[in-house]
């Protein structure tokens, strides 16, 4: 018995010298010490031995026990620190390597653009306004002086949604909503979408911006409609821009005008961009119809006011040389990284 103590002893450890990893090792373990295990086995044999033989037999046993005990907890320590090793090895990171930057998205050039204007008119005093894209008739056209048979109105011109209910056709409704709610002094811009149903081509979309302008106080005339806009073109297209109000027609204003500014390209020689004129169109504005300034309850005696409306679309196209307005509405990232 003794003998094959021994033998049991020397197996150990040749085996564990073999042993890769923790799950051979446990192996191992099972098949000696387990409860089949072959020391068990020997040691539960025990009780047929006389007394005397138990005796040195047992403590043979034990101290057998006692070393292979040792050995497995040494091969134990040892695959892991091993497999430890491994896997630091594995995981190790480069501190020299160059981070990895996460990819920043840019601005659309409508944003840029929208946010330009808008910074302007703030620093003049104006705050923004918003109006929602579904409104009703009677803001979008009636509240605005627009005549019951205006061509705008028309199917063909306007998503409706009821009869009542569209996609507004402007951002002007957000004037109307404004004199409901504020009293003069009223210095707001709007910027917004705006629907009209057009067949796409390079310079029309059913969906575009406006920014919309309101200034409503005593006192308001035409040269502060002049000055104000005058100033908003030499800061959005640099202080040599000049402009011209050509006499225009809007339902909403009286009088009314478009407002040219002098070619930002050639600076009023004529080229491409202003197709020859040296000026550019870029906006509608005049002064607010009596009928539009009754709507808030306002006494038109008492109080006057200027508006204005600019096409985002067509500013951003002029200021980046853009000559297809889909452009901006296909997501394509190769255009709009761009304008960063
Ligand atoms: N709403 C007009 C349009 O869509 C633009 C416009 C013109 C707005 C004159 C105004 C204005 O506020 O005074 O064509």
């Amino acid at each position: 018995m003794q003998d094959q103590l021994n033998r049991i002893l020397e197996e150990a450890k040749s085996q564990l010298e073999k042993a890769q990893d923790r799950a051979q090792t446990e192996e191992i373990r099972v098949k000696l010490l387990g409860k089949k295990g072959e020391l068990t086995q020997i040691l539960r044999g025990m009780g047929k031995l006389s007394p005397e033989e138990r005796k040195t037999t047992g403590q043979i046993a034990n101290e057998v026990r006692g070393r292979i005990e040792t050995m497995l907890e040494d091969k134990f320590a040892a695959v892991e620190a091993a497999a430890q090793a491994a896997r630091f090895k594995a995981e190790r990171i480069d501190v020299t390597e160059p981070g990895r930057r996460p990819k920043l998205g840019v601005k659309h050039p409508l944003t840029i653009t929208m946010e330009e204007i808008s910074k302007v008119f703030m620093n003049m005093g104006f705050s923004i306004v918003e109006g929602p894209e579904v409104e009703t008739v009677f803001n979008n056209f009636d509240a605005l002086n627009a005549s019951p048979d205006h061509p705008a109105r028309d199917m063909t011109d306007t998503f409706y949604i009821t009869e009542d209910v569209l996609l507004r056709t402007q951002t002007s409704p957000v004037q109307v909503r404004t004199l409901l709610k504020q009293k003069p002094p009223i210095k707001v811009i709007s910027p917004g979408r705006c629907f009209r149903c057009d067949t796409p081509d390079a310079t029309h979309s059913p969906m575009f911006h406006q920014i919309e302008g309101l200034v409503v106080d005593e006192g308001i005339t035409m040269a502060d409609l002049k000055g104000t806009l005058d100033s908003f073109a030499k800061q959005l297209f640099g202080p040599d821009t000049k402009t011209k109000f050509r006499p225009h027609h809007f339902p909403f204003t009286e009088p009314s005008a478009e407002v040219d500014v002098s070619c930002f390209k050639c600076g009023g020689k004529g080229c491409r961009v202003c197709k020859g004129s040296g000026w550019i169109e870029i906006l509608g504005c005049g002064m607010v119809h009596p009928n539009v300034l009754k709507v808030g309850g306002l006494d038109t005696e008492k109080y006057t006011g200027f508006a204005f409306g600019l096409g985002v679309e067509r500013v951003a196209m002029l200021k980046y040389g853009v000559d297809d307005i889909r452009l901006f509405y296909e997501n394509d990232m190769r255009f709009i990284e761009q304008f960063k």
